[in-house]
Parts: structure tokens; sequence; C-alpha cells
């Protein structure tokens, strides 16, 4: 086929070539080969035939990248895209628009299944579970069913010309968006991106699950001497800004322009205060959702020990301080000054509760907070690690301590895998898992593992 798009230096970036589509693989897309080499394709499905561009072709490289761009052979789980930008090329944000919801969830379970084989060599029996989206997030049942208009906290990109968007995949582009079709009625009819953001860096919508007031977090341009002008936005929604940061960074300090800095989230009856750029799932039905799948692979029993690790505004500390009750203790520990600030408020009136603000890597070294009776104790641990796990030293430390059961939730199926098998290592076996669809039409889903000693 025509290779007229291919550059000197690029090898053979931009080649069409045709190619039988295989399984489907960790990151949105699935395996074709070409010519000996691995190609991971996107906007495909396995069983395809399809011509795809190269995306990523250098000469040397272990493996290629390339898009679907015309189906010659269709999947029967294909449907139409709801989002006008979701094909190649298009917004980074979405990997399976293209797919039928029910076929999503089995891709994903796939994936999960195929990382624990790989990474921990475990055949585990995975399915990935629909979670509602709750009634007070306004989503029509149509949009609901179809896994539309769920997302809770929307953050965009903007381009030079200050229209809001998300980035490509892979590139720093920004695709300018009207409306994502997987927010909420709550964050598209706050009109963000029908307005021009210049000068700005990024904006995020947080409207909470609980359909209480939004807020709107302005990050400005790096080098602003002050921070631009706010435009327009809906009278009742709160305005904050932070600092410029750098890809890794945490969010920077937040400043009020108007409103709060804060938003107020519920889970089984208790508020939790979240401030702007803060740690909080995505998924209105997700904090319920983890709540019940971390205490039903506990069973923490009253009078007991309870670590929560990657403690965040408290969510989980809240579940496990409620099960041990008063006779029991809780430490928690975050490395967010502002998520500690949020959780020592959103716990105020839990009894025997240590919240420990640093690295949970150090923490558990220097096992601060964790002593009782002159020993570290910890019955029952829950570990909520950042996508890149929590890694060996923190699985070690961990298992030093141990508990009788460890509950692990994740949002990458690969930095779990490679930590189950850490766990191994130090005496502790997977027995049980289950997943969530906290993220539909992405490839990302959520876990809840649960090991005990062998
Ligand atoms: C996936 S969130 C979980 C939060 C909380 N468990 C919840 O359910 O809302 C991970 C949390 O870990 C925190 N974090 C990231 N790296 C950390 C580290 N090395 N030590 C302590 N906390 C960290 C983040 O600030 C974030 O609050």
């Amino acid at each position: 086929m025509s290779d007229d798009a291919t550059a000197p230096g690029e090898g053979a970036r931009g080649r069409l070539v045709e190619l039988e589509v295989g399984a489907v693989a960790h990151g949105g897309h699935c395996v074709a080969r070409l010519e000996g080499r691995v190609v991971f394709v996107r906007h495909t499905l396995p069983g395809e035939r399809v011509v795809a561009r190269l995306t990523e072709a250098a000469d040397g490289a272990g493996f290629w990248r390339a898009d679907a761009v015309e189906v010659l052979e269709a999947s029967p789980d294909r449907v139409a895209p709801a989002c006008p930008v979701a094909g190649p090329g298009g917004c980074g944000g979405c990997d399976w628009q293209h797919v039928d919801l029910a076929a999503q969830r089995r891709l994903k379970a796939d994936v999960l299944r195929e990382q624990m084989h790989r990474l921990a060599g475990l055949d585990v029996d995975a399915r990935v579970e629909e979670v509602p989206v709750p009634a007070a997030a306004g989503t029509t049942p149509e949009d609901a069913a179809r896994g539309l208009g769920w997302r809770t906290r929307v953050a965009y990109a903007v381009d030079a010309g200050g229209r809001l968007g998300f980035r490509a995949h892979r590139e720093h582009r920004v695709v300018p968006v009207e409306r994502c079709p997987i927010a909420t009625p709550g964050v598209v009819d706050l009109g963000l991106p029908a307005v021009r953001w210049p000068g700005w860096r990024s904006v995020e919508a947080v409207v909470p699950g609980t359909g209480d007031d939004a807020l709107v977090v302005a990050e400005p341009r790096p080098g602003a001497r002050r921070p631009p002008r706010v435009p327009d936005v809906p009278a009742a929604t709160s305005v904050a800004t932070t600092s410029p940061r750098g890809p890794r960074q945490p969010p920077g300090p937040v400043s009020r322009v108007r409103g709060r800095t804060w938003v107020r989230e519920e889970v089984r009856g208790s508020g939790f205060r979240v401030t702007g750029a803060g740690f909080w799932q995505v998924h209105p039905g997700a904090g319920e959702a983890l709540t019940a799948a971390v205490l039903e692979a506990l069973a923490p029993r009253p009078g007991e020990a309870a670590l929560d690790l990657y403690s965040g505004a408290g969510l989980l500390t809240r579940a496990l301080a409620t099960a041990v009750g008063e006779r029991g203790r809780v430490t928690a520990v975050e490395g967010d000054a502002r998520a500690v600030a949020d959780a020592r408020r959103n716990l105020h009136d839990v009894a025997g509760l240590t919240l420990v603000h640093g690295p949970v890597e150090r923490v558990l070294e220097e096992r601060a907070g964790l002593e009782a009776d002159g020993e570290p104790r910890a019955d029952v641990v829950v570990l909520d690690p950042p996508r890149t796990g929590a890694r060996a030293r923190v699985v070690a430390a961990v298992a030093a301590l141990r508990p009788r059961a460890v509950a692990y939730v994740a949002c990458d199926p690969a930095a779990l895998a490679r930590d189950v098998a850490t766990f191994a290592d130090h005496g502790y076996v997977l027995r049980g898992l289950r997943a969530f669809d906290l993220f539909p039409q992405t490839h990302h889903l959520e876990s809840v593992a649960l090991l005990e000693p062998r």
C-alpha cells in the first residue's frame, strides 16, 4: 500500500497497511503483526481486518503503533461512537467509544486476566462489574445504559487560542471539544467550552456526585506574571485557581476566586470535603462500590487495628473506622497536605484515629503512628496507591506488619499484578479479585484484590 506520507528519519510513520487484528492488550489497543513486528493498533477490535495508518514506526523500534482508519471486516461488537472526536487523530481520552459497552467490559476482563497471568503467574477468573450511576448525578437512563454521562470531574486542556479540549493520544496537541459525552449533565451544563480561556493551561470542572454546587479550578500557563481573567461561569459555581505544575507534580496551592475552594461529596450518609484538584474518584458510584468491596474483602472486626495507606480525603478510612468501632484503631497515611487537611475535617468525630502526613514508603519504614503498646500493629490494611502502584518497598513493609488481610485497590492492572507477585515473595497470596467499570468508554478499570498470608 502507499507509503507516500513517510518523511525521512520517521521510519514507516504515515504508511497505510492492512492488518489482521489479534487480542486486546493493556492500554486501549489490540495486537497485530506486520513484517515480524508487533503493532499496537487503536480504534479496532480483536478479529477485525483493517487498514491502519502507522503512527509510531521507527526503524529500530521493537514495536510499532497504528490507528485503524478503515474497517474491512468489522467485529460484531463494533458500534457507532457517541462522540464526534473519538476517532483516529481525535481526542485521546476514550479508547473504546467504538465498542459495545458489554464488550468493553469483556475486553477489560481479558486485560486483567492477561496481566495477572503474565506479571504475577496467576490464572484468575476476572469479570468487570457494572457500577450504577446514582440518580443525583442527573444522567438519563439511556445515557447510563450506554456508559455515557458518568464523569463528575473533567480536566480540559486549553489550546493556543484559548479553546477547551483534550489532548490527542500520545500528543500535546489539544483537540477542541464542545461537549464531552462521558461527562455528567452537571459538567456539561457549566458550558465551559463555550467561552475562550486565553492565558490558562488547564481548566477542571468538578461537579460532586451529590448534585451540589460545582467548582471550577483553573491553572494559568507557566510564566504568567499574574493570573489571567476568569471568563464568566454560571452564578452558583465556585471558582479557584491553582499554580502551574510539572507533569508529575502534585497540584499546587488552591486560591479562592469566588465561592469555595472545595466541593462536598457524600458516601453512605457521610460527607467528605474535597479541596479543588485533590483526589476523588471521578465516577459518582465509585465511593459506594469501592467501600463495599473493601469491607467485603477485609471483613474488619470490632477492636481491630486498621491501616489505610494512600488515604486521600478519608473515604475508606471512614469505612474502616466504622467497622472497627470505638475499641479499634485506624491509622491513615497520605502524602498530599491538602488531602490530609480535608481528612482531618472529614473524620473529626472518629475516635482512635491517627492521620499521618507523608510518603507511605517513609512512614512505613519509620513506623510512625503504627505503634500500639510499643509494637507496630495492623490487623487489616487498605492499599490504594496511584497508577504506579505501591511497589516493592511498600509491599515488603506492609507484609512485615503481618496483617491478617490486605485489600489492594488498583487503577492499573499491570501495577497490581507486579505488586501481587511481590506480595507472593513475602508470603501473601491472592484470595479474591473483583473489578469495576468505573471508566466506561476508556480502557481503564478499577480492581480490588484481597491478599492473605499463605
Ligand atoms: C488513588 S488515590 C486514593 C485516595 C483514597 N483512598 C480514596 O479512595 O479517595 C491515591 C492517593 O495517594 C496519594 N499519594 C500518592 N503518592 C503517595 C505517596 N508516595 N505517599 C502517600 N500518599 C501518596 C495521593 O495524594 C492520593 O490521595
